[in-house]
């Protein structure tokens, strides 16, 4: 007899802008998919150019933004795929509706990427934190608009302090517990 088809999975990495969502989601990828395992990839950045053009950066809008990407990530991990999402995901709230649609067929880990402000903004791949410290753009997160802490992640991961590798091992290792039906890792 064979063995069951391992279950789907979401991989959802929320934080600030340049807490490195992007980074690891690209090397995570690569990984998973040198292991011939195909990933979906809902990156914000990606997300909000194809399916959420029309959307802006308020609450009403991110949160709508957050339940497509929720919805998408729920139908992949129905037929067994594996998804990395990379967004945001600012509220609490929406971040829990993206697990319900997905947890109806499948995991869900919520991977909180905790990286101090003061990185983030020193990092500033984009630009972005400077614009939003002059005042050319309003409502940004960490700035002037807010970012609830997730209540129960799955994973806490701080990039300023774990290396990359490291980071995607922890994330490789809780995707292969998940598929395996352990209970969700500890933070
Ligand atoms: S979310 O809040 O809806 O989850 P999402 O992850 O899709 O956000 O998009 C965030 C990206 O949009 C940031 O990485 C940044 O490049 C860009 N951006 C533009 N305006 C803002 C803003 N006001 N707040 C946060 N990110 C913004």
């Amino acid at each position: 007899m064979s063995s069951p088809a391992p279950a789907g999975v979401t991989v959802f990495l929320t934080g600030l802008s340049g807490a490195g969502k992007s980074t690891i989601a690209d090397a995570l990828v690569a990984q998973l998919e040198a292991e011939d395992r195909p990933v979906t990839v809902l990156d914000g950045d990606v997300v909000r150019t194809h399916l959420s053009s029309e959307l802006d950066f308020s609450r009403e809008h991110r949160d709508l933004n957050i339940r497509r990407i929720g919805f998408v990530a729920g139908e992949v991990v129905r037929h067994g795929g594996i998804v990395v999402v990379a967004a945001i995901a600012p509220y609490e709230e929406a971040r829990e509706q993206a697990r319900e649609l997905v947890e109806r067929h499948g995991r869900f880990l919520l991977v909180h990427l905790s990286t101090p402000l003061e990185v983030c903004e020193d990092r500033d791949v984009k630009g972005l934190y400077a614009r939003a410290r002059a005042g050319e753009i309003t409502g940004f997160t960490g700035i002037d608009d807010p970012y609830e802490l997730p209540a129960r992640p799955d994973l806490v991961i701080d990039t300023s302090v774990t290396p990359l590798a490291e980071s995607v091992a922890r994330i490789r290792a809780a995707v292969q517990a998940a598929q395996n039906g352990a209970p969700a890792p500890v933070a």
